[in-house]
C-alpha cells in the first residue's frame, strides 16, 4: 500500500507572497511544494527562474519539487540544483537528449524526474527507468493552471508495470481535484500535484481552506 503525497503547485499561489504561501501550505499538510518553471518557448507562459527558487527555498521545510517546462534545459540544471531543488523534472519532449539531461540532474546532486506530455507514450521512458526517481504524467497540456483533466489512467498503469519494483514515483500534474485524484491513485500514482484545487478559497491570512482542500484530495 503506497502512501499518497500532495504537492501543491505555487502557480496558483499569490506571486507577491511565495514565502508565506509555502509556509502556509506546509502548515496545512502539504507533503511537497511543486514549483512550475515556464519559459514562454517550450510552453506558452512565463513564470520565474532559479533566483525565485533560491528565494523561496528557506521557506520550505520539506521537498522542493521543481518542474522545468523550458527548452533548452541543460544549461539551467546546475542553477536549479544550487537554488536548492530536491527534485528536478525535465520534459522528455524538451530535448533530443533526455538521457544526458537526467545524468546531469543526478550529477548535480538532485533527484531526477522526467515529465511526459499527454501526447507522449509511456514507452518514451522505457530506456530511462534506472536513471529516474520520478515520472511526471501530465494530465493537461502544460502552460496554465486550472485546465480540464485529461484521462491518462491507461498510461499510468503501463508505467507502473514498466517500473516494476524500482523505487520510482509516479506524479500526476494537471486538473487534480477530489474527483480525479482517486482515479489516478487507483491507477498507480503516488504524488499528486494540485494548484487551483488546493489554493481556492484560501489565502496567507486565511489558510484553513488550504488544509480542507488538501484533505479533500
Ligand atoms: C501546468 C503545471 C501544473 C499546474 C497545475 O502546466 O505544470 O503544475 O499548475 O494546476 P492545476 O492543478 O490548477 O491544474
Ligand atoms: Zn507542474
Amino acid at each position: 500500500d503506497r502512501s499518497i503525497k500532495i504537492a501543491p503547485s505555487i502557480l496558483a499561489a499569490d506571486f507577491a507572497n511565495f514565502g508565506a504561501e509555502c509556509e502556509a501550505i506546509e502548515a496545512q499538510g502539504a507533503d511537497w511544494v511543486h514549483v512550475d518553471v515556464m519559459d514562454g518557448h517550450f510552453v506558452p507562459n512565463i513564470t520565474f527562474g532559479p533566483a525565485t527558487c533560491a528565494a523561496i527555498r528557506p521557506h520550505i521545510k520539506g521537498v522542493m519539487d521543481v518542474h522545468l517546462m523550458i527548452a533548452p534545459v541543460d544549461p539551467y540544471i546546475e542553477a536549479f540544483a544550487k537554488a536548492g531543488a530536491d527534485v528536478i523534472t525535465a520534459h522528455a519532449e524538451a530535448t533530443p537528449h533526455i538521457h544526458r539531461t537526467l545524468q546531469a540532474i543526478r550529477g548535480a546532486g538532485a533527484k531526477a524526474g522526467v515529465a511526459l506530455n499527454p501526447g507522449t507514450p509511456a514507452s518514451a521512458v522505457a530506456e530511462l527507468l534506472d536513471m529516474v526517481d520520478l515520472i511526471c504524467v501530465m494530465t493537461v497540456n502544460p502552460g496554465f493552471g486550472g485546465q480540464k483533466f485529461i484521462d491518462m489512467t491507461a498510461k499510468i498503469r503501463e508505467l507502473r508495470a514498466l517500473i516494476g519494483d524500482r523505487p520510482v514515483h509516479i506524479e500526476i500534474d494537471g486538473g487534480v481535484d477530489p474527483k480525479t485524484a482517486p482515479l489516478v491513485a487507483q491507477a498507480g500514482a503516488d504524488v499528486l500535484v494540485a494548484g487551483s484545487a488546493v489554493f481556492k478559497g484560501g489565502s496567507v491570512s486565511d489558510p484553513a481552506p488550504y488544509g480542507e482542500n488538501i484533505r479533500a484530495i
